[in-house]
């Protein structure tokens, strides 16, 4: 028995349950115990508040915008360190030294290239194909070159499984992309930083090595950083709910994208930028008539990039972002009329009582769309750099579930509603 007890009352008895105290933020009622107990479940569609976990990634104070990667705050995060850094430390708890990031480097670097015969898969797509349609699929595809069906059990193989995920990601990215355009796929070039590389393989041709701007890297380095992780959000729930079967890293990891690709979730990146543009082309789609859209509840219209379930303030990558579009606009010398568009729209949101009294501010998704824009992405291939960035938080969430005692197989309850035991009616007597 904790120190810190709950005392549910139901019809004919109550319930007592351990209060399991956090470091910081929300305490957990235990429940464990409540069915075989009690009888009872528990209904709570979506999860909105049930704790999955006990977890040590990453913590979010929504109410004061605050979102800290191992205890480290975002911002500094963002600032100082490189994506590879933000990897590490969400993947073995702390920040690597000197030696540790650079033999960490070293050995992602050393394993970017996809196995040739991975061409043939890229080839046997059409050329239509989604990128993140095609970014799960290579996914589960490069599983099978190393017989990982079951989930691995050593730390050496759980290692060797996060490196091969995060050094092959981007290769898989800018080759979908590649497919997708028709040109030749480009090889990783192990020279370049991860992020350079990535760049290298998106936007250079065989042909023609297109140079790599410094200040290009330096914003992608921090987008994807302020994309890393996000506790327990619908992907890595995903990913955490499919590993609890034992399944291995890359089908969970494969899991987590379909997730992550819905508008609701990462797919919001793209759908902002779709919604703008429609308020720039279509005269009848005005910032008012947006509006007015996403608050009708007869129209499941949502104002894109907005509301998030865990903060009721502005979300700090969201800020963050913001402030770095319009920086590398200014510097690019040049303009987006979506970036204007997104500001007149958010300042009218914000001033808007439907939106005030729900408390729904921009989220991240609102502004990245223009900032990858502004670095040369087209829109197809937003809900795959949000899969990039995401990619270690996903791993160090399969990493920490599978060593946590208290995992069981993801297996909820439901309450059932439909008819009860009858009998079978043979198909002539319907
Ligand atoms: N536009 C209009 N109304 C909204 C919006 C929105 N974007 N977001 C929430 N609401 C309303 C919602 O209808 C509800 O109203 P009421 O109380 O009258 O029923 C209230 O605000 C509370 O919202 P909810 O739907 O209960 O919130 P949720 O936690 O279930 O959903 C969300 C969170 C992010 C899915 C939702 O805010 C949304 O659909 N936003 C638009 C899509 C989006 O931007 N997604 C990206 C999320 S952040 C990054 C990521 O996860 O990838």
């Amino acid at each position: 028995m904790s120190e810190h007890t709950a005392s549910i009352g139901l019809e004919t008895k109550s319930f007592d349950a351990d209060v399991l105290q956090p470091s910081v933020g929300n305490q957990g009622v235990d429940i464990r115990k409540l069915r075989p107990e009690t009888g009872y479940v528990t209904f709570d569609p979506g999860f909105a508040n049930t704790a999955m976990a006990r977890s040590s990634i990453t913590y979010i104070d929504g109410a004061a915008g605050q979102l800290l990667y191992r205890g480290y705050d975002i911002e500094a995060v963002a600032a100082g360190a490189s994506f590879l850094e933000v990897a590490y430390l969400l993947l073995y708890g702390k920040l690597p030294n000197i030696t540790e990031l650079a033999s960490w480097e070293a050995d992602v670097s050393s394993h970017t290239m996809l196995n040739e015969e991975m061409r043939s898969f890229f080839d046997a797509f059409p050329r239509r194909a989604h990128p993140m349609a095609v970014l799960a699929s290579a996914t589960y595809a490069i599983s099978t070159f190393y017989d990982v069906y079951r989930r691995p059990t050593r730390i050496q193989e759980i290692d060797a499984g996060a490196r091969t995920l995060i050094a092959k990601m981007p290769t898989i990215a800018a080759w979908a992309y590649k497919k997708s355009i028709g040109e030749p796929y480009m090889y990783p070039n192990n020279e370049y930083s991860y992020v350079e590389n990535f760049l290298h393989m998106m936007f250079s041709r065989p042909t023609e090595i297109t140079p790599i701007d410094p200040a290009i890297v330096k914003a992608l380095n921090v987008l994807l950083i302020l994309h890393a992780d996000h506790e327990m959000n619908c992907s890595t729930a995903t990913v955490r709910s499919v590993g609890s079967s034992r399944a291995n890293m890359f089908a969970s990891v494969a899991a987590g994208m379909g997730a992550l690709w819905g508008p609701l979730h990462g797919g919001a990146n793209s759908a902002v930028i779709e919604m703008l543009q429609a308020i720039h082309d279509d005269p009848d789609a005005t910032i008012e008539s947006t509006l007015e859209r996403a608050k009708d509840k007869d129209d499941d219209f949502k104002l894109m990039g907005f509301g998030h379930r865990v903060y009721t303030n502005y979300d700090p990558r969201a800020k963050a972002i913001s402030t770095f579009a319009q920086e590398m606009l200014d510097r690019m010398d040049a303009s987006d009329p979506l970036l204007d568009i997104a500001r007149e729209l958010e300042a009218a949101a914000l001033e808007d009582d439907y939106f005030v009294e729900r408390k729904l501010f921009p989220n991240v998704d609102f502004y990245s769309g223009i900032i990858f824009r502004a670095l040369g992405f087209p829109e197809r291939m937003f809900t795959v750099l949000f899969s990039i960035g995401r990619l270690p938080g996903w791993i160090a969430h399969w990493m920490e579930m599978n060593r946590d005692p208290d995992t069981r197989i993801m297996r909820p309850r439901q309450i059932y509603v439909g008819e009860c035991a009858r009998p079978y009616v043979p198909l002539e007597d319907r």
